[in-house]
């Protein structure tokens, strides 16, 4: 069991982890993901002691690792790391590569360590090759010789920092298909990956990093169905934001459009989306909020998910309870709800800007 204790680390200019706080059980298969420099290799990194924390502490089984008497070769025993880049030494031949730590560190037998070798290079697909240079490797296989070395070692730990980024693609799928083995054998494995459908497929738990720390924890099913933060729901669905803000009586209306034009450009946005966009801007602000708010400021979003091709614009205003569908203007309101695939009012008294308008723009119109 490995547990973080408001665990961070501060560079000179940056401090990726700020307050990270977990518990990682025995067997747990863990995705990290999240923007980049979020600090997940940071996290691996630290988790064993590549890195040192500039505070808070890592719990290994009970006992504090980052403790300034402890040696942490002995958590290295327990951990192995495997990298984008593969790190095999360029002078040994692929069984000597792996031979070697457990020959230096565990103290094995040359007979042992060969033998343990011989059978790990099978088990990744790679029987046959162990006289090889690593230069006479495809990047897949020397991902899958790094795979081998570190499991060599027996531990109980694994990290892997995006072990497949690096590769030519036509040779992800069998560096994957070697992890999935791995997180068959009951090991702990936290591993930082992009892919997000081969994470979801071998862990049982998903980290999401974001703002110095594990921003939402959670399965698989709650993290990539589900969401339950923004900043995570906008980095699953690949969200793209606009945000307008409409403060000033003489507001720029057309300046405005050119602007969300724009934004369905940079966003790839289909013209049928673009124009009912367009359209609920027009018809919500100017028509119906705009008028009767007067001097009550209106701030807009629009959000575009790839994933689910569809658009959400909301319109959130405070100045009292105002649902439009009651308001003067019926005409915009039903012109607007006939286009659009949802569109509904919400009032939260607790929120400074109370009234929120949501209106929902699908590529696949009902
Ligand atoms: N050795 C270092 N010295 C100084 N700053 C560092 C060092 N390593 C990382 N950082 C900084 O810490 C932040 C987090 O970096 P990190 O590499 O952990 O991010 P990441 O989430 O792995 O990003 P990516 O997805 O691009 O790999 C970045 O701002 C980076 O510049
Ligand atoms: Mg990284």
């Amino acid at each position: 069991m490995i547990e973080l204790v408001h665990l961070e680390k501060k560079f000179e200019d940056s401090t990726p982890l700020k307050d990270v706080n977990t518990v990682i059980n025995d067997g747990d298969v863990i995705s990290i993901i999240g923007p980049s420099g979020t600090g997940k290799s940071t996290l691996l990194r630290c988790i064993n002691m590549l890195e040192k924390p500039t505070g808070g502490q890592i719990l290994l089984d009970g006992v504090d690792i980052t403790d300034p008497k402890y040696d942490v070769t002995m958590a290295r025993r327990k951990m192995g790391m495997v990298f984008q880049s593969f790190n095999l030494f360029g002078h040994l031949t692929v069984i000597e590569n792996i031979m070697l730590a457990p020959m230096d560190i565990l103290k094995k037998s040359r007979q042992e360590a060969y033998e343990t070798g011989i059978a790990l290079l099978k088990r990744v697909g790679l029987a046959g090759r162990e006289h090889q240079y690593p230069e006479q490797l495809s990047g897949g296989q020397k991902q899958r010789v790094a795979i081998a070395r570190t499991l060599a070692m027996d531990p109980d730990v694994i990290l892997l920092d995006e072990p497949t980024s690096a590769l030519d693609p036509t040779m992800v799928g069998e560096v994957q298909a070697v992890i999935r083995d791995m997180a068959g054998m009951g090991k702990t494995m936290m591993i930082v990956t992009h892919e997000m459908s081969f994470a979801r497929a071998i862990c049982n738990r998903v980290f999401f990093l974001n703002q110095g720390g594990i921003y939402e924890d959670g399965t698989p099913e709650q993290i990539f169905d589900n969401p339950q933060k923004d900043l995570t729901r906008r980095f699953i669905h690949r969200l793209k934001v606009m945000e307008l803000f409409i403060d000033n009586p003489d507001y720029d209306f057309i300046g405005a459009g050119s602007e969300i034009d724009q934004y369905c450009m940079r966003s790839d946005i289909s013209p049928r989306v673009k124009y009912r966009i367009r359209l609920t801007f027009e018809e919500l602000t100017q028509q119906m909020l705009f008028p009767v708010l007067s001097r009550t400021p209106i701030q807009v979003t629009v959000e575009y998910s790839e994933a689910e091709e569809k658009a959400i614009v909301n319109a959130c205003y405070g100045g009292g309870r105002f649902d439009p569908a009651e308001g003067e203007n019926s005409l915009s309101y039903k012109v607007l709800k006939g286009s659009v695939e949802e569109l509904s009012y919400t009032y939260n008294e607790n929120e400074e800007l109370s009234n929120t308008v949501r209106v929902v723009i699908c590529e696949k119109q009902k």
